[in-house]
């Protein structure tokens, strides 16, 4: 993003610079050019790409879940947002067998995970067009050694199929434009082998009956970040109860433990009120989480749909991949070294949800308990992690005490007010540590620049504030 101000600058000043020849019709500046293959993300350079914006993506997908095999059509409806001679999409691994724009066959080559589009004509400025791309073969998972704990992307265990794409995996299973910065609404049609069960996110549109295969259809009608994206597919049985305003709580667990898992998670729809009336509105038209039959070691905020492992069975870890859904999902880091604006969110109002359940100090005594901890251990700041801290303890734990540091200095009536200004400006987009202070600053009438600066860059921990 950085980077790619600098450049979108530089490209406006000479721009701004060039003597005016030749006929007014004819700038120099409509000439097509190919977009770029990433979006200057600090972290991850070749994530995303320039030049068009996606507005959709329908992914046709035929899966065998025993033999992990993948055969699908990509239907994305893109604006250009410059003329453009080429583009990429993100795609690793996988056969690409053809690619069309708006129907005529288009060339395309690959290289990494850079898979380039050239329309037999380029594009103009602000042009809608559709690219469909037909591929196949078995999705492999990214396992980068920075980040352990997550193969990112299409894992299969034993035939059950699930999808935990952070920061990077959405390029294993479909092509697309991976960054955070272009969010797009999606439909799925997934067809899969009988007594398969498949959950995506959104809402449930249809369920086609083919005899030996069933085609699930699913809509996420809310724009959505890549790596939220998620299909799981296998033995789960859905268990569907009325939330709060409309919202439908439905979750998918495996068969043998349904009973135990609707007692765990049976206050879900308490937790959506509690935080639609701490923040707003629940910002999608369901919530539930899909259970995984084996542990996985984490839980991920996948858009309306958390994946869970049963290991992470607990209310805390329910809580926090709920409030993802308004920090995280709704309202997306811009950039990959900022964790701390969806980790520090998330961490928060976890421990706002279990104050409210506990009563007492629990919220204030926690926080200083984690600011001993910090402090102790000399936790880096959360404001500009690298790759093997995307997930560290700087970002939950010290990026929780930016927000309670500000909530005690600015006082909790500004603090309530701050979360939902903030949370209505971003909502459906990306948000910066930048916007996140100018926001802080506004709603308090005060310069709290510097102030936040230090909880979220310096690295000792600033004192707490009286
Ligand atoms: N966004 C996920 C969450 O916080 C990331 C999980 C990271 N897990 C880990 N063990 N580092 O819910
Ligand atoms: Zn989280």
């Amino acid at each position: 993003m950085r980077k790619l101000a600098v450049w979108v600058g530089l490209v406006l000043l000479l721009a701004g610079c060039r003597p005016i020849v030749g006929p007014p019709s004819v700038a120099p500046s409509s000439a097509a050019t190919a977009g770029l293959p990433g979006v200057g993300d600090p972290i991850f350079p070749l994530l995303g790409n320039t030049g068009y914006d996606v507005q959709h993506y329908t992914l046709d997908l035929t899966v065998d879940a025993a033999r992990n095999l993948l055969k699908g059509t990509a239907t994305l409806r893109s604006e250009a947002t410059q003329p453009l001679a080429a583009f990429n999409l993100d795609l690793l691994g996988m056969n690409v067998s053809a690619v069309t724009i708006a129907d005529a066959p288009a060339l395309f080559a690959r290289s990494g995970q850079e898979l380039t589009i050239t329309p037999t004509a380029p594009l103009d400025a602000g042009a809608i067009f559709t690219t469909v791309v037909a591929y196949d073969g078995t999705p492999t998972p990214l396992a980068d050694p920075e980040l352990a704990f997550i193969k990112q992307g299409w894992n299969n265990r034993d035939g059950t199929i699930f999808v935990v794409s952070e920061p990077g995996g959405a390029m294993t299973w479909y092509p697309v434009n991976n960054h955070p910065t272009d969010k797009a609404t999606y439909t799925f049609r997934i067809t899969v082998d009988e007594p398969n069960v498949v959950a995506a996110n959104g809402v449930l549109r249809a369920e086609i009956d083919l005899g030996a295969q069933r085609t699930y259809v699913w809509e996420m009608a809310q724009p959505m970040a890549s790596y939220l994206a998620t299909v799981a597919i296998g033995d789960f049985v859905r268990i569907e109860t009325p939330g709060p305003d409309g919202v439908v709580i439905r979750h998918y667990f495996p068969p043998e433990d349904v009973d135990a898992l609707t007692r765990a998670f049976a206050n879900t729809g308490e937790m959506v009120t509690f935080y639609s009336e701490l923040v707003d509105d629940y910002p999608f038209d369901e919530y539930g989480v899909v259970m995984m039959p084996f542990s996985l070691g984490f839980a991920l905020e996948t858009q309306t749909l958390s994946v869970f492992g049963p290991e992470m069975a607990m209310e805390g870890v329910n809580a926090h991949e709920l409030a993802h859904q308004w920090f995280g999902d709704a309202v997306t880091l811009d950039a990959w070294d900022e964790t701390w604006l969806n980790e520090g969110f998330a961490t928060y109002l976890q421990r706002l949800w279990l104050e409210n359940e506990l009563g007492g100090d629990f919220l204030d005594k926690g926080m200083r308990q984690y600011y001993e901890n910090l402090t102790v251990f000399k936790t880096p700041p959360p404001g500009a992690v690298e790759e093997a801290t995307l997930f560290s303890e700087a970002v939950y734990e010290r990026g929780a005490w930016v927000l309670h540091a500000l909530r005690l200095k600015i006082g909790d009536d500004l603090f309530w007010q701050f979360l939902r200004t903030y949370y209505a400006r971003f909502k459906d987009g990306v948000v910066s540590t930048e916007d996140f202070i100018a926001t802080a600053n506004e709603v308090s009438g005060d310069d709290l620049t510097d102030f936040l600066n230090a909880w979220i860059y310096d690295e000792t921990m600033p004192p707490i504030p009286e």
